[in-house]
């Protein structure tokens, strides 16, 4: 039922991501008032909660769950943490959406899923893709019969790396360390999307490679610095099987220095589904038609339907109207830690696979969204 009072939220963790998209969209984004935020760099802290009009700010996760008055907290810290923020927050019986990954093993990530449901109380994971406008139009046109079913999908999620690509004042060198890299960076996107679209997957296969050992930081900075990027692979073409002669591949990486392949295509029996870089506006797909009844085929770009998805000032802070609504209405958030665990499963199988040049098998599901 919904509340005629704000909820009130907390963010923990308020570095860049939080700053530029979390902190000053929570207003705008749901029926929501920013109370608390909480960071162990305190003059962050303090700075974040001045900035951002928050009643108080704390230098830790147990201060904050202590001290605090909020209903829904947003986990933005640095990726290490996840694991002890998010079970400290569910243990205290708040609902909680988490940046990505929420863990960094599946059974870390069960535990969380166990306690939210032991306190009753919601819990959602990005990435945000499955509720972004662009993907809420191809859901309906598959449901709608658009394109028939859906045989396979293709997902391209790849850069030059960062240090080519982005500026940034921080040493970029860390994406290059054993527990970094392309495919927790870049790979999470396209795994959630094909996933999100073709459902949890049977079996993994990835062939990688190490193709650029050392770079130059670009931009930023670091402009000028050499870095050794040969610990981890920085290209990957993964296969995923799908069950019922359903398969998909990723494409995502650090050597595709430009790319002009869509981000993700989805193909039917009946037509195609091609997405376009969502450039923070998620513009509408192309679709392709191939219908013998009226004798045409060909590509058209749909407009909004009459009764339009789209949701005004679409942000990433869109997971709290998500969380927000299935609070409200007792259901399970769209983005759902079950498809992360899956998503999260995937990632761990992948340097098996590498490894052992075989397909890995895999055992964690979700309900798929389409
Ligand atoms: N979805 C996306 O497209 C996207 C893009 C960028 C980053 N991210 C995610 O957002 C998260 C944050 O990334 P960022 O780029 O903002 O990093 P960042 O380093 O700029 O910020 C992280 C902040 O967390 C704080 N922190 C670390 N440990 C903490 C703890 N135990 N308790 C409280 N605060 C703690 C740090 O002091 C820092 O201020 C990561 O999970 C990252 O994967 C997602």
């Amino acid at each position: 039922m919904k509340r005629s009072t704000p909820w009130k939220v907390a963010v923990v963790g308020c570095g860049s991501f939080a700053t530029s998209q979390y902190l000053p969209n929570i207003a705008k984004t749901a029926n929501a008032v920013l109370t608390a935020v909480c960071d162990i760099r305190t003059d962050i802290a303090e700075a974040s909660c001045r900035r951002f009009g928050a009643q108080g700010w704390f230098a830790s996760v147990e201060e904050l769950v202590e001290k605090g008055d909020f209903d829904i907290a947003i986990d933005a810290a640095s990726i290490p943490a996840h694991h002890h923020i998010n079970k400290t927050i569910l243990a205290a019986g708040k609902h909680l959406i988490s940046q990505k990954p929420a863990a960094l093993t599946v059974e870390e990530l069960t535990e969380q899923i166990e306690i939210a449901r032991r306190n009753h109380v919601k819990f959602s994971c990005v990435p945000i893709h499955m509720i972004t406008p662009d993907m809420l139009m191809a859901e309906q046109i598959i449901r709608d019969g658009g394109i028939g079913r859906v045989l396979s999908a293709k997902c391209v999620s790849t850069h030059g790396g960062p240090e080519y690509f982005q500026y940034r004042e921080a040493d970029p060198s860390w994406f290059y360390e054993p527990g970094a890299g392309a495919l927790y960076d870049m790979g999470v996107h396209a795994l959630d999307k094909i996933t999100g679209v073709l459902g949890p997957a049977k079996s993994v296969f990835c062939l990688a490679a190490t193709a650029r050992k050392v770079r130059t930081v670009r931009s930023g900075a670091f402009d000028g610095k050499t870095i050794h990027s040969d610990k981890i692979p920085d290209t990957y073409f993964i296969t995923l099987d799908f069950g019922d002669d359903r398969i998909g591949f990723v494409d995502t990486g650090y050597t595709q220095l430009a790319t002009r392949c869509p981000p993700l295509e989805i193909y039917g029996e009946k037509g195609v589904i091609s997405f376009k870089p969502h450039g923070g506006v998620w513009p509408n797909p192309e679709v392709y038609i191939d219908s013998p009844a009226i004798g045409m085929r060909g590509w058209i770009t749909p407009m909004d339907w009459v009764k339009s998805t789209r949701k005004p000032n679409f942000t990433q802070c869109c997971p709290l109207a998500d969380l927000v609504e299935a609070i409200e209405n007792d259901c399970g958030p769209v983005l759902s830690p079950e498809h992360a665990r899956h998503v999260l499963e995937i990632m761990c199988a992948i340097p098996r696979s590498i490894e052992e040049n075989r397909p890995v098998e895999l055992h964690t599901t979700f309900s798929p969204f389409l």
